[in-house]
């Protein structure tokens, strides 16, 4: 395994489990758990209701059981669906012995139901936020945001997909079938370390933890029966630091459909998807009868110093998962040319202009203060937002409540994975990604919302700012309990 220093200092060292790669020696003996989608009743007032109850487990991932944490179970969490228009409410009971909180990322909703670190959630404590869902049909997810504590949450096991349905899309266009044929696909790298998962060994460096072997839905090399032509697999990249890049072990093209925050307009045919933590893709994959392929990542082409020297090259490729044709297989239809017809914004509409730099674990040399608003945004207003990273360590940029458009990175039109609704993005050392967002409702000159680096661990050191949304005239103020939560 590998870990960065303390201190933002570069001090790598490898480790007796290191491994040059996993690719061809994965055996894929074990069926691919799908989490299963979390029951819910429909209360009184209409809300469609759901339960999470974060509790300490035991997890077999597959020759390799460790301590970890699970929601409603002992590792990760089940999937929660809702439908645009719906009011859902969801109980997050803590059964751990500390705070720990639960965050929708990439859910647009009033900043105090946002699970982020204004809203922890005690030992013991139930926490029941309340949000009408209005967005289009996307792949979110939901997992701790405790502030300095983040990275151990979720690397121990706490996260979850959250699928939102959308009346308006066409569901029958791509395959739905829900663990059939329309699959999440949760990867995270591990570090296996005597039962435990390396949380407490010292692996939380300025970078955070690299592990040596990659997880699918919790378990090690799986395999997946496909049983329909083409499969749509839901890809969360739920590592805390570890960037992928997605493609077959044949070359064969696939069909990305959507990202972060909903589907593209239109599919388009490539190779091979990158994703830095917390970014979401779906892809559609055409199968033939009988076959095997296997889905693999090969080194991120991330235009990074210390990625390439450091992890880069033979270190950084795994075989994921086989998917394993019938057979015969069930039709499926062909993927549409169009999708969805997404507005685009307007700079020419944008009311601010804001530009963040990242380096270190600051961002505009700042640290997360619970107490500062480093932004005030009038609701309902659009912002160019212009991001750079400096120090070519590796970071992203992900911002709560809203998705985001990519206008240009280094100066240039978007490439075609970045067109569609975002809320992550990778940051490329110096070359400035500018984007824009509409800051829709939900003002609250009280609570904050939070933006920072998906390097989870960078998160924790510090590296977040946070914005309120007011509405014309307003003045932040944030309620006196924040500072307590910096
Ligand atoms: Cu996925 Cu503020 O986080
Ligand atoms: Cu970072």
């Amino acid at each position: 395994m590998l870990c960065t220093g303390v201190g933002g200092l570069l001090a790598w060292a490898w480790t007796s489990t290191s491994a040059d790669s996993t690719v061809g020696e994965v055996a894929f003996e074990r069926r691919l758990p799908v989490p299963p989608l979390a029951p819910s009743t429909v209360d009184g007032d209409g809300r469609r209701v759901f339960d999470l109850r974060a509790s300490k487990g035991r997890h077999d991932f597959g020759g390799q059981t460790a301590e970890t944490l699970g929601w409603n179970g002992d590792y990760l969490g089940p999937t929660l669906r809702a439908t645009r228009g719906e009011r859902v409410v969801v109980n997050v009971h803590n059964g751990l012995d500390e705070v720990t909180s639960a965050h929708w990322h990439g859910m647009h909703l009033p900043p105090t139901m946002d699970g982020g670190p204004h809203q922890p959630v005690e030992p013991g404590a139930t926490w029941s936020p309340t949000w009408t869902v209005d967005q289009p049909a996307a792949t979110l997810w939901y997992h701790p945001h405790p502030h300095g504590e983040t990275a151990d949450h979720v690397y121990r096991g706490l996260a979850g997909m959250f699928i939102v349905d959308d009346p308006g899309t066409d569901v029958a266009a791509l395959p739905h079938e829900y663990g059939v044929d329309d699959v999440p696909v949760i990867v995270q790298d591990k570090a296996f370390d005597d039962g435990k998962l390396g949380s407490d060994t010292g692996m939380f460096g300025s970078g955070g933890v690299l592990g040596d072997k990659v997880v699918v839905n919790g378990a090690l090399g799986p395999y997946l029966d496909v049983t329909t032509e083409r499969v749509r697999l839901r890809l969360l990249n739920a590592s805390n630091v570890r960037p992928y890049r997605f493609g077959f072990s044949d070359g064969r093209t696939f069909a990305l459909v959507g990202t972060d925050g909903g589907l593209l307009d239109a599919p388009y045919e490539t190779t091979g998807v990158t994703m830095v933590g917390g970014e979401r893709a779906e892809i559609v994959v055409t199968m033939r009868p009988g076959e095997r392929v296997v889905l693999r990542s090969t080194p991120a082409s991330l235009d990074l110093d210390w990625f390439h020297k450091r992890i880069s090259g033979a270190n950084d490729s795994f075989d994921i998962m086989e998917l394993r044709a019938a057979a015969s297989l069930r039709p499926s239809p062909a993927v549409p040319t169009r999708l969805v017809d997404t507005p685009r914004l307007d700079p020419a509409q944008a009311k601010h202009t804001r530009e963040w730099s990242f380096s270190g674990t600051s961002i505009n040399g700042k640290k997360m203060d619970g107490s500062r608003v480093d932004a005030a945004v009038t609701k309902d207003s659009v912002e160019v937002w212009k991001l750079t990273a400096r120090d070519g360590e590796l970071h992203s940029f992900h911002v709560h409540d809203v998705q985001f458009q990519v206008l240009t990175v280094d100066g240039k039109a978007p490439p075609p994975h970045l067109r569609g609704w975002k809320d992550t993005v990778f940051l490329a050392q110096n070359k400035q990604v500018v984007i824009i967002a509409r800051f829709a409702d939900h003002a609250d000159p009280t609570t904050p919302y939070m933006f920072h680096c998906h390097v989870l661990r960078h998160e924790d050191q510090g590296m977040m700012g946070q914005f309120v949304v007011i509405e014309p005239g307003q003045v932040p103020k944030l309620a006196p309990e924040h500072a307590d939560h910096d």
